[in-house]
């Protein structure tokens, strides 16, 4: 599905047909972010956009925080709006072409966006990135939506079959501090690459 390359996401951020961007760092994220204690985590975004998570890392005072996007715009305004961010920590990329090694991996409305038939290579592209015992965090919608997406929705169900493939599922659970617009509608999942 070539239809979902990174012109179609430039083209979306460029006519202001964002209704993914939320405005603010996602709190189930923050909520997360806040119970670490080392702030020397290599952490990465990817799907970033605006990088709220990002920024709201950088803030709390972690050192290592990567935002990767292959949208020039995403990126471009990022960039504008926190111009001390490390230009090295900041990734212009195909996330399936990204090379590296995390502790943490944040999960924010990227999977969804995906072509479905690319989730197979979502979980074994997160596994290559993250170090043994790193973790991916975040939400992932629940619930299947009655039009073509983006964004494509999915269910408990499916998560686990896929998932349970690569990572020890620490936590999957129905996410309680979900934004108002998608309380009831998400999973927040821990997914730790302990699996040889
Ligand atoms: C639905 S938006 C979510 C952005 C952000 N996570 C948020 O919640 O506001 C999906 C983002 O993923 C990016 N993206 C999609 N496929 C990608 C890929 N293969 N590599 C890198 N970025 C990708 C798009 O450019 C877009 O910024």
């Amino acid at each position: 599905m070539t239809f979902l390359d990174k012109d179609y996401w430039t083209e979306r951020y460029s006519a202001g047909k964002t209704g993914w961007d939320i405005g603010y760092a996602s709190p189930p994220l923050v909520q997360y972010l806040d119970q670490i204690k080392n702030k020397s985590l290599e952490v990465l975004v990817p799907g970033a956009g605006s990088g709220y998570e990002v920024a709201y890392a950088v803030k709390e005072g972690f050192k290592n925080v990567h935002i990767l996007d292959f949208s020039t715009t995403a990126l471009a305004r990022f960039g504008s709006i926190h111009p001390e961010f490390p230009a090295d920590q900041i990734h212009h990329q195909d996330f399936f072409e990204h090379e590296g090694s995390y502790d943490l991996i944040l999960e924010q409305t990227f999977f969804c966006a995906l072509d479905p038939t690319l989730r197979i290579n979502y979980a074994k592209k997160m596994k290559e990135l993250l170090k043994p015992n790193g973790k991916l965090v975040g939400v992932w919608f629940d619930k299947e939506f009655d039009f073509d997406g983006p964004p494509f929705g999915g269910k408990k169900d499916e998560y686990l079959n896929l998932f349970e493939q690569f990572f020890t599922i620490k936590t999957i659970a129905p996410c309680y501090n979900s934004i108002p617009e998608r309380m009831g509608a998400e999973i927040f999942m821990i997914l730790e690459n302990s699996i040889i």
